[in-house]
């Protein structure tokens, strides 16, 4: 079930974006973080930026989703030889894990793309153990987001930085912190499950 335009979907597969957003974006937006444990990727892509966790953080176990099927077998093919990855088909709003699964779950440009994303943050909070903290980061609310998406045609739902930091914290998340960047295009994300 593809969510994006055909133009998204070839932007993201891309070879120049995959490359930026494994060595340029992902250590922004870990921003020195060290991820641990059990790890959830959701909106997953085609795993570029699986693959640069997994070179910085060889020991950890990461659980790579996405709803669209042929982002799930570019993600499949990419991370084959990784033991410590699976990656499967999972919408986001309806997690197919148990409560309480994962220390991590990181969500990189993905949020937006969820029309009614608000679920998706009550289920990140679900499968976090007590003390799981939710990375990542997303394109912010603004005039210029929603020119692109309307020319494009995808279905998106724009968030802004104060929308997206209560919601974190009505979803039950504490310690959230939402920091714009980019004159304001970006933002990068954290918050934790008490
Ligand atoms: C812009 S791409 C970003 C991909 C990747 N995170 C990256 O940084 O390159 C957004 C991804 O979110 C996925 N997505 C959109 N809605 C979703 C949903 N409800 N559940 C899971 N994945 C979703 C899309 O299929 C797409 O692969």
């Amino acid at each position: 079930m593809p969510v994006m335009s055909v133009v998204e979907r070839t932007f993201c597969r891309s070879l120049p974006w995959c490359a930026f957003a494994e060595r340029v974006v992902l250590p922004w937006a870990l921003s020195g973080d060290d991820l641990h444990g059990d790890v959830l990727e959701i909106g997953g892509g085609t795993g570029a930026m699986a693959a640069g966790v997994i070179d910085r953080f060889p020991d950890l176990r990461l659980t790579v989703t996405d709803i669209d099927p042929v982002m799930v077998a570019a993600a499949r093919r990419r991370l084959a030889s990784l033991a410590q990855v699976s990656v499967e088909q999972a919408d986001v709003t309806a997690l197919p894990f148990a409560d309480a699964t994962f220390d991590v779950v990181t969500s990189y440009l993905m949020l937006h793309h969820v029309v009614d994303w608000r679920p998706a943050l009550t289920e990140a909070l679900r499968v976090l153990r007590p003390g799981g903290r939710l990375v990542g980061y997303d394109l912010t609310d603004s005039l210029a987001a929603r020119l692109v998406h309307r020319v494009d045609g995808s279905p998106v739902s724009m968030i802004g930085s104060v929308e997206l930091r209560v919601a974190l914290r009505d979803a039950g998340f504490t310690g959230v912190a939402v920091a714009s960047t980019a004159i304001g295009h970006v933002m990068r994300f954290e918050a934790t499950r008490p």
